[in-house]
């Protein structure tokens, strides 16, 4: 593999097509900006130096590019007068030997394992330049590579200074190119601006190497859309298809079953294990992970989750949540942050969990909000219950201890604590502490009007009895 690579990527341009206050290489597929792909990709390279320059909205571009990859150097271009302009720019920063690749920074489908393969290419050729070029039906918006009757690479010639009939040759330039960092650093105070755009072209340094006889080669890739950029939303959308289609496909050869490919999302850091089943409507973000034979969907949104062995979760939103092996989830059910259920516990339909820990084998199996609170393994919460966290000004923890089993519609008013064992009547509302296998009940005594109902009927045929509301207190 080379030894000396420095790989600049071009990060400069706003992308006005986008029409977005973000900036072009800061839109994401896969769910990671299209910059933090490329910059990911090239580390097949195994660069000693990655210089990303940037220029529009360098106060956006900048940090992102810092946090995603403290490594990398910035140099700012403040004129965008091209792409030559922009690896000067880049080389000012650093005196480059050995290889220089180039890589523009809105190529997301870009693999690591074929820029590494050209700038092997590329280096074993020993080339003043090379050229990750591609054979494409619509050429339109790229520069063309010009051969001649040999066959060699003459030039690059971009669409808006090409002729009628280059303007008919399908071998396109990726704008990926490799260079001898000596050749580079002779040519580009040589490129010139007298071309169409007004703009300092990277591409001819083709020519230039050409005219002084040294060798230049295209490299043409099988796999065009490795190469393709995003420069308006439609390109975004398609782009972020292709590379779920990739990414699905991918998961499937390594095991995991997907039912639905076309209506299954899978962002790029995500990672499943062999026997993972996906159903049909499920979305797999951020850097959720999911243990063998789990079950995920139909209809399941989680992002930065992490899913135990043999987990099912049914139609559920879940964010930042932690779920044990062989536990169940849903239908309906959302997970909030902090989320943490443990082996054999259920959170069931129509559950709300936030902030909360339900032990190993504990349940909220229906119509429930878990706010802030501590659920001991095996205890059971009764149908309809709310962890009642907020008094208006402070958030509260709500303890049910080991083994507790909760009535139906009991509200848990936070901070209160349920002990171990204990019981809880339907309809109680919490406020004290409950000790350890008690039965703590609130609600009032029942009272039952004995033949009430028949003496209603008569009361409805006869408007002018006067007789006490339903549930009307005391009478
Ligand atoms: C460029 C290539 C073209 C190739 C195409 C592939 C040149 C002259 N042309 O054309 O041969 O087929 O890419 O997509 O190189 N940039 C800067 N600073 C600048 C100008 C551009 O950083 O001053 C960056 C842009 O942000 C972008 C990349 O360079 O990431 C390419 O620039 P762009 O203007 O899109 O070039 P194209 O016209 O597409
Ligand atoms: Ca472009």
């Amino acid at each position: 593999m080379p030894n000396n690579v420095t790989v600049i990527v071009l990060a400069a341009g706003g992308g006005t097509r986008m029409r977005s206050k973000t900036m072009k290489v800061l839109h994401e597929v896969g769910g990671r900006s299209m910059v933090g792909h490329v910059l990911t990709a090239v580390r097949a390279v195994e660069p000693q130096r990655i210089v990303a320059v940037v220029g529009t909205q360098r106060d956006q571009v900048g940090p992102h590019i810092r946090a995603f990859a403290p490594d990398v150097v910035l140099a700012v271009q403040d004129v965008l007068d091209g792409t030559a302009g922009a690896v000067r720019v880049a080389v000012s920063e650093m005196a480059p030997t050995g290889t220089v690749v180039v890589v523009t920074g809105d190529t997301p489908l870009l693999e690591g394992e074929s820029l590494k393969a050209f700038a092997a290419e590329h280096e074993a050729a020993e080339r003043a330049v090379s050229i990750l070029s591609g054979v494409v039906g619509n050429p339109t918006g790229y520069g063309r590579i010009v051969r001649d009757d040999e066959g060699d690479v003459e030039a690059i010639v971009e669409e808006k200074d090409a002729t009628p009939q280059q303007r008919d040759i399908r071998e396109i330039s990726s704008g990926i190119l490799a260079f001898d960092a000596e050749f580079l650093l002779d040519a580009l105070p040589r490129i010139g601006n007298d071309n169409a755009k007004g703009e300092f072209y990277l591409t001819d340094t083709v020519r230039l190497a050409r005219d002084a006889g040294l060798t230049i080669g295209a490299y043409p890739i099988d796999d065009v859309m490795q190469t393709e950029g995003a420069n308006d939303r439609v390109q975004l959308a398609e782009l972020g298809r292709e590379m779920n289609r990739r990414i699905v496909t991918r998961w499937m050869r390594d095991g995991v079953t997907v039912m639905d490919p076309a209506t299954t999302w899978i962002d790029a850091d995500v990672r499943l294990e062999p026997d993972v089943t996906i159903l049909p409507g499920t979305q797999l973000l951020g850097a959720t992970v999911v243990a063998e034979d789990a079950v995920i969907g139909p209809d399941t949104t989680l992002k930065d989750c992490e899913i135990g062995v043999g987990a099912r979760v049914v139609r559920t939103h879940g964010e930042l949540a932690v779920i044990g092996a062989r536990a169940t989830v849903g239908p309906f059910s959302y997970l909030r942050p902090g989320t943490l259920l443990g082996a054999g516990g259920k959170i069931g339909a129509f559950v709300e969990v936030k902030n909360s820990t339900i032990a190993d084998g504990a349940k909220v199996p229906h119509l429930s909000y878990v706010g802030d609170g501590d659920i001991g393994p095996g205890a059971n919460i009764g149908a309809g219950t709310i962890f009642a966290n907020y008094d208006g000004t402070t958030k509260h923890r709500t303890t049910v201890g080991k083994g507790a089993k909760t009535g139906a519609n009991n509200t848990f008013v936070a901070p209160v604590s349920i002990g171990e064992g204990a019981m809880t009547g339907g309809g109680t509302v919490v406020r004290k502490d409950v000790p350890p296998g008690a039965l703590a009940v609130s609600a009032a005594t029942q009272r039952n009007l004995e033949g009430y109902v028949e003496r209603r009927t008569v009361r409805d045929a006869d408007p002018g009895d006067e007789f006490p509301a339903a549930g009307g207190g005391e009478s």
